[in-house]
C-alpha cells in the first residue's frame, strides 16, 4: 500500500496562507484551510479565491475540485486533521506603535492547540518580532491538553505579491528555525519536492530564522531608499538616476534589482516590517543598530511628497479644480492589493489640494474604492485621461507601458511617470511633456 500522503493544516487563509495551502496541495499534500472570516472560507470552498493573484485562482479550484485542498473556521477539524500545522495569520502593525501586532498569532495557537489529541509540530510563516517564537512553544506548552507534546518551528515565507505561487513552488531558499532534529526531518520531508529541485535548505535556530525574514525585507527596502536618495541628489544636480542605476547595477556586487528609483515602496509588508523591527531593535537595547531605517522610511515618504508637489508643480503652483488622472492604485503591479499603496496615497493628497482625480487600475479599482470611496474611479484608461490636464503614471502595469500615447486625448498632454517605466522618447514623439523624479526636465 501506498503510505498515506502527508496532512497539513494552514491557519490564516490571506495572502500567505492561501497561496502555501494552495501550492502544499499543488505537492501532493492533503492540506485543510482553517481561518475565523465565515465569508473568506466560503468564497475558498467554493473554488474561488477572494483577491487578485496570478495563477493562484487555477490552484484553489483545481485542488478543492479534486479534494486534496479543503477549508473551515472549527479550530477542533484542523487539529484533528493535521500532523503539520503552518501558522500564517497576518501581523500588521499596530495602531498604538511601530511594532507588529502579533495577538493573531497568539490567537491562532491558543485556538488550536486545545484541541490537539496526539503530538503535533505548529510551524510558523507568519512575519513575527524575534522571540515570538519561543513565547509561542511557551503558550502551547501551557495550552496542550495533558501527554501531548507540542513543538514549535519557525518557516519564513519570502513570495512577492504577483508572483506569490512561483515562488512558493520554485523559492530561493527555504529557511527553517527549529528546535528539535525531530521538527527539521519532519520539515525535510515536507518540502522534498521543492528542495530537489536544487533549491538550498538552511536549518538554523528559533531567533536567526525570524531575523532572517525581517532583515531581508529591511534590506530590500535599504536599497530602494538608496535609489531613491540619489534621485534627490540627480534633481538637485541635474543628473539621471534611471542612468546612474542601470550603471552601478552592472558591478555584480551591486546588481540591478530592487534598484529602481520611483515612487517608492508600499505594500503589507516593507514599510511595516522595517518600522516593526525598529521597535522590537529598542525592545532589545540596541536601537543604534538600526535607526539608519528611520531614514530609509523617511526617504520612503518623501516620494509621495516630492511627487504632489511635481503634480502641483506641472498644474501651475494649485491643483485646486484641476482634473488629474491618475494610472494606478495597487502598490505595485500584478495584484489588487492596495494596502500602504504610494499611488493612492498621491491620489489622496492632491483630492485634499482640490483637484478632481480619476483613477484607473486594471485589478484594483475595487479594493481601491472600499479603502479611498470619495475619489473618482474610471474603468478605463481613456475615461480617466480624456480631458484631464495632468496624467500620472503610478503604478507600473503593463498595460500602461503598452499605451499609445498618441491616441490618449488630456487636455493637456502633460505625464507625470512616478515609476520611470515608460517609454519617454515615445510619450515625448507625440507630443507629451514627460516629468519624473530623478530626471531632468
Ligand atoms: C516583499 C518582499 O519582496 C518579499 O520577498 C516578501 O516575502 C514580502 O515582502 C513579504 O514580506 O511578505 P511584496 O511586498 O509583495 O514583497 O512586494 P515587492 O515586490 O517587494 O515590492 C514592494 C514595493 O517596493 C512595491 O511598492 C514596489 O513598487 C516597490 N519597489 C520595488 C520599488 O519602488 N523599487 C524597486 O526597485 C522594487
Amino acid at each position: 500500500d501506498a503510505p498515506e500522503p502527508i496532512r497539513v493544516t494552514v491557519v490564516g487563509t490571506g495572502y500567505l496562507g492561501a497561496t502555501h495551502a494552495a501550492c502544499l496541495a499543488e505537492l501532493g499534500y492533503d492540506v485543510l484551510g482553517l481561518d475565523s472570516d465565515p465569508a473568506k472560507i466560503a468564497d475558498l470552498a467554493a473554488g474561488r479565491l477572494p483577491f487578485y493573484e496570478p495563477g493562484l485562482a487555477e490552484l484553489v479550484e483545481r485542488h478543492t475540485a479534486s479534494g486534496r485542498l479543503r477549508f473551515t473556521t472549527d479550530p477542533a477539524e484542523a487539529a484533528a486533521f493535521g500532523d503539520l500545522h503552518f501558522v500564517c495569520v497576518g501581523t500588521p502593525q499596530r495602531r498604538d506603535s511601530m511594532a507588529a501586532d502579533t495577538s493573531h498569532v497568539e490567537a491562532a495557537v491558543a485556538a488550536l492547540v486545545p484541541h490537539l489529541r496526539g503530538d503535533a509540530l505548529l510551524v510558523g510563516k507568519s512575519t513575527v518580532p524575534v522571540g515570538t517564537a519561543a513565547g509561542l512553544q511557551q503558550l502551547a506548552d501551557e495550552l496542550a491538553p495533558a501527554g501531548v507534546e507540542v513543538g514549535v518551528a519557525w518557516n519564513p515565507e519570502f513570495l512577492r505579491e504577483g508572483r506569490a505561487v512561483d515562488d512558493t513552488l520554485r523559492p530561493d531558499r527555504v529557511v527553517v528555525g527549529v528546535t528539535d532534529p525531530r521538527h527539521e526531518k519532519a520539515l525535510r520531508e515536507l518540502y522534498a519536492p521543492v528542495v530537489d529541485a536544487g533549491v538550498p535548505f538552511l536549518v538554523t535556530d528559533l531567533a536567526t530564522s525570524e531575523l532572517v525574514k525581517v532583515a531581508a525585507n529591511a534590506f530590500l527596502a535599504t536599497k530602494i531608499s538608496f535609489a531613491n536618495a540619489i534621485a534627490e541628489l540627480c534633481d538637485a544636480a541635474g543628473g539621471d538616476v534611471v542612468a546612474l542605476t542601470d550603471a552601478i547595477g552592472h558591478d555584480a556586487r551591486i546588481g540591478h534589482q530592487f534598484l529602481s528609483a520611483g515612487l517608492g515602496f508600499g505594500g503589507g509588508c516593507l514599510p511595516k516590517d522595517i518600522r516593526a523591527l525598529m521597535a522590537r531593535a529598542g525592545e532589545l537595547g540596541v536601537d543604534e543598530a538600526l535607526t539608519f531605517l528611520r531614514e530609509v522610511d523617511a526617504i520612503n515618504m518623501r516620494r509621495r511628497s516630492r511627487t504632489v508637489a511635481l503634480a502641483v508643480q506641472e498644474c501651475g503652483g494649485s491643483v485646486l479644480g484641476r482634473r488629474i488622472a491618475v494610472l494606478g492604485a495597487a502598490f505595485k503591479p500584478g495584484t489588487d492589493d492596495v494596502r500602504d499603496s504610494p499611488a493612492l496615497n498621491v491620489a489622496a493628497q492632491l483630492q485634499l489640494q482640490g483637484a478632481h482625480v480619476r483613477v484607473h487600475d486594471p485589478r484594483a479599482n475595487a479594493t481601491a474604492a472600499r479603502m479611498f470611496p470619495t475619489l473618482g474611479y474610471a474603468d478605463t484608461v481613456e475615461d480617466a485621461v480624456t480631458g484631464a490636464d495632468l496624467v500620472l503614471h503610478l503604478t507600473e502595469w503593463e498595460e500602461f507601458r503598452a499605451l499609445d500615447p498618441a491616441l490618449l486625448a488630456p487636455a493637456r498632454r502633460v505625464v507625470v511617470d512616478g515609476r520611470n517605466a515608460l517609454d519617454a522618447d515615445r510619450w515625448a514623439a507625440a507630443g507629451w511633456r514627460v516629468r519624473a523624479l530623478g530626471r531632468p526636465a
